[in-house]
């Protein structure tokens, strides 16, 4: 286990003992199904707090937890598969209510008594579910609704005191009930492929466990201030704010409820967009106790002639946390690190801790601080999904401009610019990058892309301007649609918005003479080129 994951195992223990705000959670036990983060994005849209528990998480910590409801996910497993993933008993024994979703649904049923069929072949696709008892779980839906099937197995004989609730053409139970509080269902109902899925979790959440949807922007930020109030204490905490959305809102609202106890150091490395450290001390300033370090020249110095990416990667993570140290030894006794971190974060690390991939990428921003710098570490976004910290971000007067823009990578234009870096190139890239993102928010396409920005590369192409030859620079036009940056398609940017922008480049930034767009996917392309 390397240092960041220790760290993140320890953070996820200690978070799991300190005493939390009495907001009632419904918890989603996850066995593995690609849909599970979809489920509790569906639970937190209908404003009901949720959280992702591993499987084997007890009753008696969920009880603790102040669950009020469990959901349990789809998976891949079969129940009759050896190690198939389980769940202590007592959390089906009715002390909690329950709603099972396919392996969900399987389980309830094998592991309260009933039998699941091992069909031998899976039913993957649209179905038509005929609903025999809306009783609380399908009430307002109509006698038969379209949902999404994806399963090998089914439920072949109910547990003792359930009854069908639904069937489909091949189903006899598409959805059971005890008639009180536990329930399941075959389909799943939190993709968009089942139009009135968000209705049956919602009867669920309203009607069976008691929820009244009322967890709310404001009433995040009034919770987490409280907390914060009580976890801090009246000692001092520091953060690197990045420019980016998520250390921004972590900043603003730790500011909210300790106020001057928090220094922002935001380091500009040289390598930010246009304007970009401006419009930061600008929103910033006013709002929060920040520190604005030029390190530039320090950063620019140790870059000269590196060539390689992860080479550079290595220098700015390092010189990153050198300048970070040498601010958080001038502001004197600091016991506490502020950090954007956000749920996808916690929930990737989590897995990733069990799985070994390749690296392809070093990514890092701070994520190096907390090991060298001993700090207790605040992270008070690490249970919302980033549509949320938007919301949140707004609540709290962030101008959306901070809050809808691109992710921007830690070491910024350093991997945008191919090869060796110098001050003139980076000016060079930064016009180009300007008027592409100017022209995409001229067309109303800033928000319908993920990403979008230019790249400067080495190579050198003949052209002709005016009567003269001309030997200029080549910058490269990346834009993708992406939902979570592990893959992601180039985006179909209309041929005349192109245009303008080409247009617009070679006119306007002296160097350059020839501008492409990048048509690469991911995989097996990259998002960034370095
Ligand atoms: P790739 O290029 O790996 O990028 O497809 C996926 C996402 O990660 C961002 N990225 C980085 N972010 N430090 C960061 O903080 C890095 O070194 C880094 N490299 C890539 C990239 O911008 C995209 O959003």
């Amino acid at each position: 286990m390397s240092a960041a994951e220790k760290r993140l195992r320890e953070s996820e223990e200690q978070s799991a003992q300190t005493p939390r705000s009495r907001r009632a959670t419904v918890a989603i036990l996850d066995y593995g199904s690609q849909y599970t983060q979809l489920i509790a994005r569906r639970v937190r849209e209908s404003r009901v707090y949720c959280e992702i528990f591993p499987h084997d998480v007890t009753a008696d910590e969920l009880g603790r937890r102040g669950v009020v409801g469990v959901i349990l996910s789809g998976g891949p497993a079969s129940v009759y598969e050896k190690d198939a993933p389980s769940i202590d008993p007592k959390t089906l024994d009715g002390r909690f209510p329950v709603l099972g979703i396919c392996y969900g649904m399987h389980l309830m049923a094998h592991v309260l008594g009933g039998e699941v069929a091992p069909e031998g072949k899976r039913e993957y696709g649209p179905a038509s579910v005929e609903i025999t008892d809306p009783a609380a779980l399908f009430e307002g839906l109509g006698a038969a609704e379209r949902a999404w099937m994806s399963h090998g197995d089914t439920v072949k004989r109910l547990p003792p005191g359930f009854h069908g609730i639904a069937t489909t053409e091949r189903l006899p139970f598409a959805a059971m009930s005890d008639g009180r509080t536990r329930f399941a269902v075959q389909f799943h109902p939190e993709v968009m492929h089942t139009p009135r899925g968000a209705e049956v979790l919602r009867n669920f959440l309203y009607r069976v466990c008691g929820c009244s949807g009322d967890w709310t922007p404001a009433a995040f930020v009034e919770e987490a201030v409280e907390e914060l109030r009580r976890t801090i204490g009246d000692r001092h905490a520091i953060c690197a704010l990045s420019g980016g959305v998520d250390s921004a809102v972590a900043a603003t609202l730790v500011a909210k409820a300790i106020g001057d106890r928090l220094t922002c150091v935001f380091i500009d490395h040289g390598l930010l967009r246009e304007s970009e450290a401006e419009q930061v001390v600008a929103t910033f300033g006013p709002r929060l106790r920040l520190i604005h370090v030029d390190a530039s020249e320090r950063f620019l110095a140790r870059l000269k002639d590196v060539v390689d990416p992860e080479t550079k990667r290595a220098i700015i993570g390092e010189e990153f946390i050198r300048v970070f140290e040498d601010q958080a030894k001038r502001i004197g006794a600091v016991d506490l690190l502020v950090q954007g971190t956000i749920y996808p974060d916690v929930i990737e690390s989590r897995s990733r801790e069990s799985k070994t991939s390749a690296r392809i990428k070093t990514h890092h921003n701070v994520g190096g601080l907390p090991d060298v710098m001993d700090l207790e570490v605040v992270e008070p976004l690490r249970r919302l999904f980033k549509d949320e910290v938007r919301r949140v971000g707004a609540e709290l007067g962030i101008p959306e401009d901070i809050l809808w823009r691109h992710p921007f990578p830690g070491p910024g234009l350093a991997v945008r610019v191919i090869g060796a870096i110098d001050r003139h190139s980076l000016d060079v890239l930064r016009r180009a990058d300007a008027i592409f993102l100017e022209e995409l928010r001229a067309a109303d396409l800033y928000r319908s892309v993920a990403q979008a920005f230019a790249v400067l590369t080495p190579i050198r192409s003949v052209g002709v301007m005016g009567d003269y030859r001309t030997y200029g620079a080549l910058v490269a036009l990346r834009a993708v649609t992406t939902e979570d940056f592990m893959t992601a398609d180039w985006a179909r940017i209309p041929y005349d918005v192109l245009a303008r922008i080409s247009t617009r480049i070679v006119n306007e930034v002296a160097e350059v003479n020839r501008v492409v767009y990048d048509v690469s996917s991911k995989p097996p392309a990259t998002i960034e080129w370095e």
